[in-house]
C-alpha cells in the first residue's frame, strides 16, 4: 500500500536543488568543465541506469565571474528516487506505486496565482542586447547540430480562440544571438495552437520559455497532459499550491515568477523564416531527425535571475545510461496506458509498466484473465489511441504470476507461453508512429511528408492461451504445474534454513 504522499512545493529551482542536497542526490562540480562536448559527456557516463546523482556545473570554460550565467543543472529527475521525491513521496517509493499515482496525478488541479512580478525579472535584456551565446549552453554531443538551449524548459503557447495556455517540453537549438529553431510535430499541443494561429492568417505566434524551475514543470512539460488542460493547473496540484506567474515583457503569456531565465519571443509560422535544426541525439538513443528547416523562435527579450541557473538535459537513454525523459517516461507513459485501457473497458489490468531503458517504446501489461483473446484487446485499446502516437510500438501482455518489474519473469512467460503458431504474435502494420525511431526507413520517418512516422506494431501475448482445452489430467488446468514448490513444503525447508547455513547467503 503506498503511503500517502505529502505534495511539496519547492519554492524554485534552487529550492529542489537544495532538497536535493539535503537528501545526498546532488553532486556539485567546482572543476572547470568545457561547454563543448565534455559537460555533456560527463552527464551521460554521470547518470547511468538510474543511479547517478543530479549534476550542478558551476566553473564552465569561457563563463568565468563577469559572464551572465555561469551555471548549468542536470540529471534532476534521472532517477526514481527524484520523481518520487517531486511527487511528495518516500524516495524509496517503488515505481509500480509511483505509475499508479501518476494515474491521476495528471488530472488534478490547483489554478496559477498571478502575480505582479518576480525574481526572474530582476534583469530584462531586450533589442539588440539579446544574445542567447552569453548563456553557457552544451554543445551536449559531438554529433549535434548545435548548441540545444532548450532541452528542458517549459515551453508556454496559447489557443487563440480560447486563451488556455500549454507548456511543453521541446527541443531548441541556439540558431544565432537571437534565434532558435525548435522541433515542432503538428500532433503535439504546441502544433494544435501553430495551426490555430496560421489559420487566423498569422505569419508568427507567441512563445516563452520558463527555463529552470521546479522539477514538476519539466515532469508535466514532458508528460502527456490532455489537450485543453493548462499544464499549469496540473503543476499546482502536484506541488499542492498554485503556481505564481507573471506577465511577460513582450508577449500575451504567463511564466513562472521565480523560473531562473525566461525566453520571449514569436515563433515563425512562415516557412520563408525557417532555419536548418538537428541533427540531435534522440530519446531513442540514437542520432535522429536530420538537419532540416524547422520553425524558429525569434527572441524579443529574455528576463533573468541575478547569477542565473540554466537547466538542461541530455537526451536519449541507452543501456547503461537512462536520461530523465526515459525515467519520467517509464511511469507518466504506463501510467497513460493504464488510463487508456481502464477507458477502453479492458478489465482486470493489474500492472502497467515501460522501463525506463526505451522510454516508453515498449510496454508491460499485466492481467488477470477471464476470458479468450483478453491480451488481443489489450492491444487494440492501446493502438487505437492517440496516445500510442510515439509510443506503445511493442505491447507485451503478460499473466498476473508474472512480476513486469522483473524482466526474468517476463522473459520466461515470452519462452514458454508464446507460440507463434497460434496467433500468440501479432503485428498490426503500417500504423502511425514515432519519426525518430531509425528501425523505420529513412522514407517512412519524413514527418514533413507524411504528418507522423511509419510503425509496424507487434503484440506478444505471453499469457496462457485460454484458447486451448482443459486438460482432464491436469485436474482441468490448461497449462501443467510449475515445479515452485508447494507452500508447505516451502515453511517447512525455511524452518531449517539458519540450521542448513542458508540464512547467511544472500539468496532469499
Ligand atoms: C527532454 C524532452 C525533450 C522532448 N523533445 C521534444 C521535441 O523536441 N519535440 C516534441 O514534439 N516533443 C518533445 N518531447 C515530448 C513532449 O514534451 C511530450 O510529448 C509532451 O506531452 C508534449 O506536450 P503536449 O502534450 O502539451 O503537446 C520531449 C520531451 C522531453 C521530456
Amino acid at each position: 500500500m503506498i503511503d500517502e504522499r505529502k505534495p511539496v512545493a519547492f519554492g524554485d529551482l534552487r529550492g529542489w536543488m537544495k532538497a536535493l542536497d539535503g537528501a545526498g542526490e546532488l553532486q556539485k562540480i567546482d572543476a572547470e568543465v568545457d561547454w563543448n562536448i565534455e559537460l555533456g559527456t560527463i552527464a551521460r557516463l554521470a547518470q547511468g541506469a538510474g543511479t547517478g546523482p543530479a549534476l550542478l556545473f558551476s566553473n564552465i570554460r569561457d563563463y568565468g565571474a563577469n559572464a551572465r550565467c555561469r551555471q548549468v543543472f542536470t540529471g534532476g529527475l534521472s532517477s526514481t528516487r527524484r520523481v518520487a521525491m517531486m511527487l511528495g513521496l518516500k524516495p524509496d517509493t517503488h515505481p509500480r506505486e509511483l505509475v499508479k499515482l501518476g494515474r491521476s496525478v495528471l488530472t488534478g488541479s490547483v489554478p496559477p496565482n498571478i502575480v505582479k512580478t518576480g525574481p526572474v525579472k530582476e534583469n530584462v535584456v531586450l533589442g539588440d542586447d539579446i544574445d542567447l551565446y552569453e548563456f553557457p549552453v552544451p554543445q551536449w554531443n559531438r554529433v549535434d547540430g548545435g548548441r540545444y538551449i532548450l532541452t528542458y524548459g517549459g515551453v508556454v503557447t496559447k489557443d487563440p480562440g480560447t486563451g488556455t495556455m500549454n507548456v511543453g517540453v521541446y527541443r531548441g537549438m541556439v540558431g544565432g544571438k537571437n534565434q532558435i529553431p525548435i522541433l515542432m510535430w503538428r500532433a503535439q499541443h504546441i502544433g494544435h495552437h501553430a495551426t490555430a494561429w496560421q489559420q487566423q492568417g498569422h505569419k508568427e505566434m507567441p512563445i516563452a520559455v520558463a527555463i529552470g524551475w521546479e522539477p514538476s514543470l519539466d515532469f508535466v512539460g514532458g508528460s502527456p497532459v490532455p489537450k485543453g488542460i493548462c499544464e499549469y493547473d496540473v503543476v499546482g496540484a502536484i506541488r499542492g499550491q498554485p503556481v505564481d506567474l507573471v506577465k511577460c515583457e513582450t508577449v500575451d503569456l504567463l511564466v513562472p515568477a521565480s523560473a531562473e531565465i525566461v525566453i520571449e519571443g514569436y515563433l515563425g509560422l512562415d516557412p520563408e523564416t525557417f532555419l536548418m535544426e538537428g541533427p540531435f541525439a534522440e530519446f531513442t538513443g540514437y542520432v535522429a531527425g536530420d538537419a532540416s528547416p524547422k520553425n524558429s523562435i525569434r527572441v524579443t527579450c529574455i528576463t533573468h535571475r541575478k547569477d542565473p541557473i540554466l537547466r538542461g538535459t541530455i537526451e536519449g537513454s541507452l543501456p547503461g545510461s537512462y536520461s530523465e525523459n526515459g525515467m519520467c517516461s517509464s511511469i507518466m507513459r504506463a501510467a497513460t496506458a493504464w488510463n487508456v485501457l481502464d477507458r477502453a473497458g479492458v478489465p482486470d489490468v493489474t500492472d502497467v509498466w515501460c522501463p525506463p531503458v526505451q522510454t516508453g517504446v515498449n510496454t508491460l501489461v499485466q492481467i488477470k484473465q477471464s476470458y479468450r483473446g483478453q491480451a488481443k484487446q489489450v492491444a487494440n485499446a492501446l493502438w487505437g489511441s492517440s496516445a500510442a502516437h510515439v509510443r506503445y510500438k511493442h505491447v507485451t501482455v503478460v499473466d498476473d504470476d508474472i512480476d513486469i518489474h522483473d524482466y526474468g519473469a517476463v522473459d520466461w512467460a515470452i519462452a514458454y507461453r508464446v507460440n507463434a503458431g497460434e496467433n500468440d504474435i501479432v503485428i498490426m502494420p503500417d500504423t502511425f508512429g514515432a519519426g525518430l525511431d531509425p528501425s523505420t526507413r529513412r522514407r517512412d520517418r519524413n514527418v514533413t511528408q507524411f504528418g507522423t512516422g511509419k510503425w509496424n506494431r507487434v503484440l506478444i501475448d505471453a499469457t496462457i492461451n485460454l484458447d486451448y482445452d482443459p486438460d482432464p489430467g491436469l485436474g482441468g488446468a490448461r497449462f501443467p504445474p510449475t515445479v515452485w514448490p508447494a507452500q508447505d513444503d516451502i515453511d517447512a525447508a525455511k524452518a531449517r534454513w539458519r540450521e542448513l547455513g542458508l540464512d547467511k547467503t544472500k539468496r532469499e
